[in-house]
């Protein structure tokens, strides 16, 4: 998987090479009025390894991010998944696309219980004649048996998500990815609000997923997270991609560097 003969100061073009590519992002623009938040992004995300995008505040992570989702309609560029131009218009169709997404700000519904949560907009229904109910028992045990073989530490999946700490609200949420990805999960800074414990539990999380074959995208702060969790590395600066490399290729030092433009990158 490790390329070896990639020289350390080559930052610009990481994924070229073996294996299958999930995710092309190619020249994706976004605009807010006046504001270019992406201005011609590109990047590439292999198939069932994990994908980390750095960059400062404001760098256009998150745009990128929900222009993957669906969330926002790119201005200009194209998106192309397992081959094939994407066209989502909303999240839905997104989901319909196997594409699950853990937003840096868009979080649970706290007055809903964990199952219910999982379920949100998705419930499992039973049809007599005209009418439907909800199979809460069947949703109860699916909840109960992901969140076992997730090893997730919620105390009970009957309660509400308000009660939750922190690191739980986020293992449910990556959770709910997990159930409903059919391949890739999108992770906008998930342990930005954590403590070490509960990030160290977000990660095995993520790592078990990936060995489960799902592809995942990161967005993240935290190098040395970077480090443990990703094979590729992305860096994003003013609304580009503006180098990208095979993540043990490069030290902490030098994705600090990238991110803040000490080492000037090709591309
Ligand atoms: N909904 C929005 N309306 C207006 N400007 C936005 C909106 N979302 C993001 N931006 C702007 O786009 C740029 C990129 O933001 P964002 O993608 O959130 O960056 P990051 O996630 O890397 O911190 C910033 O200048 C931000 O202020
Ligand atoms: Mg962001």
């Amino acid at each position: 998987m490790t390329d070896n003969t990639r020289s350390r100061s080559s930052f610009d073009n990481g994924a070229t090479g073996a294996g299958d590519i999930k995710v092309e992002v190619r020249d994706v623009e976004k605009l807010f009025g006046s504001i270019v938040a992406l201005r011609g992004a590109n990047l590439t995300v292999r198939k069932g390894e994990v994908t980390a995008i750095v960059g400062d505040n404001g760098a256009g992570k998150s745009t990128l991010v929900k222009c993957l989702t669906g969330l926002y309609v790119p201005d200009g560029g194209e998106i192309i998944i397992d081959g094939e131009v994407a066209h989502f218009r909303n999240p839905d169709d997104a989901r319909e696309g196997g594409i699950e997404t853990v937003y840096q700000d868009l979080a649970l519904s706290d007055q809903l219980s964990v199952w219910q949560n999982m379920f949100m907009s998705r419930e499992l229904v039973r049809r007599v004649g005209p009418f439907k109910f909800l199979r809460r028992k069947e949703m109860k045990k699916q909840a109960k048996t992901l969140v076992e073989d997730l090893a997730v530490t919620v105390p009970s999946i009957t309660n509400s998500v308000k009660r939750l700490s922190g690191g739980q609200r986020q293992a449910v949420a990556i959770a709910r990815g997990v159930m409903w990805a059919k391949g890739m999960i999108i992770l906008d800074e998930p342990t930005a609000a954590l403590g070490l414990r509960e990030t160290a539990q977000v990660e095995a999380l993520i790592k078990r997923t990936v060995d489960q074959g799902q592809t995942v995208l990161i967005v993240s702060h935290n190098f040395e997270q970077v480090k443990r969790l990703s094979s590729q590395v992305w860096v994003m600066r003013a609304g580009q991609v503006v180098g990208g490399t095979r993540t043990v290729d490069v030290t902490n030092e030098e994705l600090v560097g990238m991110v803040t433009g000490a080492i000037q990158l090709a591309g």
